[in-house]
């Protein structure tokens, strides 16, 4: 009888020891939270970009990003980059499409990336900071809350790694040698807007619904359109695409089907002229995507 109580006493204490932790912690996350909203709330948090982030989210947006593109690039496999062909190749768009913003050996970014918070990096320090995997992984993704593009829409992923390639010899380079270089590789002829792009020289697939999702984002198509289920997609510059499965017509001209709606994505020029919605340089792939994840709208 007496061990029966005592066995008892012993089991209301720890269970009023779990009660009293279980508060502690629920008051804890509770102010946390309280102070978040405050801060978010009474706008304190300048988010002009002429002052740094404090020294606080700095350390935390750094680690985040250095764990996250940990985490996603644990066993890419590398092709061979020591190609010289891989590395020229990787100069010409590193100058078309990087420079601009994170400068190169004796050039200095463009006056509107200098103004960017955080500001890009320079490459020859990342070059040596960063494994070739963790390169490609940003360069596919770009990072998001920064300048940082994402190039996969743009970008095969061959050229990606020639990129990576590129960026393994930048930290080797002098200045003058990058003028060389610059001298050396006249730009190519640029090529015609929607004739590039990951799927032009692979076998096409069917529209994917749920690429063409990601892909909105990468098109600008949020910016200007209501889109049903995609978040941040609520403006009116043009028409909502609530119901555009259902909608006999496409902008008021086109009969509305699988074909024309493609048409309509890559040349909406062509189609209208004095249209406002831009050619947008979409790839084949990328529109049969689109439109598969538009003819999911229904009424
Ligand atoms: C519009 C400006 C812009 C362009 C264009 C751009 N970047 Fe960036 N990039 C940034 C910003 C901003 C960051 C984030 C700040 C940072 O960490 O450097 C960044 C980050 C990076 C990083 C991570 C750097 C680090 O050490 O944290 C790499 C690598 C990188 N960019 C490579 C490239 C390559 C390669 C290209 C060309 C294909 C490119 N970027 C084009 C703005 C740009
Ligand atoms: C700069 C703003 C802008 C962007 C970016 C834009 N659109 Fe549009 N879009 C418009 C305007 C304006 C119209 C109306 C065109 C018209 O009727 O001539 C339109 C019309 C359309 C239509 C026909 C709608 C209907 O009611 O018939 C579709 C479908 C469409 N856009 C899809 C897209 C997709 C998908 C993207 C991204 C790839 C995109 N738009 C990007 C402005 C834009």
């Amino acid at each position: 009888m007496r061990r029966i109580s005592l066995l008892c006493d012993e089991s209301r204490g720890r269970w009023r020891w779990k009660r009293i932790a279980g508060a502690t912690v629920a008051a804890c996350v509770a102010v946390a939270a309280a102070g978040g909203a405050l801060v978010v709330y009474t706008g304190v948090y300048d988010v002009g970009a002429t002052t740094q982030h404090t020294a606080f989210v700095f350390q935390l947006l750094e680690t985040s990003l250095r764990r996250s593109v940990k985490l996603r690039t644990a066993d890419v496999p590398e092709p061979g980059l020591d190609d010289a062909n891989r590395v020229e190749s990787g100069f010409r768009i590193f100058r078309e499409h990087c420079v601009q913003c994170h400068g190169a050996p004796g050039i200095a970014p463009q006056p509107f990336a200098l103004g960017l918070t955080p500001t890009p990096a320079s490459l020859v320090a990342s070059a040596q900071e960063w494994s070739p995997a963790e390169i490609h992984w940003i360069i596919r993704n770009g990072i998001k809350m920064s300048g940082m593009p994402a190039w996969q829409y743009r970008m095969d992923d061959k050229e990606i790694w020639d990129v990576v390639a590129f960026m393994k010899v930048l930290p080797t380079l002098t200045p003058a040698d990058y003028k060389q270089w610059d001298r050396q590789h006249v730009p190519a002829p640029a090529q015609p807007a929607g004739e590039s792009g990951p799927a032009s020289d692979s076998g096409i697939r069917l529209g994917d619904a749920g690429a063409g999702r990601k892909a909105l984002q990468q098109y600008l198509c949020v910016t200007c359109h209501v889109i049903p289920g995609v978040v941040g997609a609520n403006y009116h510059v043009g028409p909502s695409l609530a119901g555009i499965a259902d909608r006999k017509y496409i902008a008021g001209v086109l009969p509305n089907s699988p074909q024309n709606m493609l048409r309509w994505l890559r040349q909406p020029a062509e189609v209208d002229p004095l249209t406002a919605m831009p050619d947008l340089g979409i790839s084949d792939q990328d529109a049969r995507d689109i439109a598969a994840f538009l003819y999911t709208l229904h009424n």
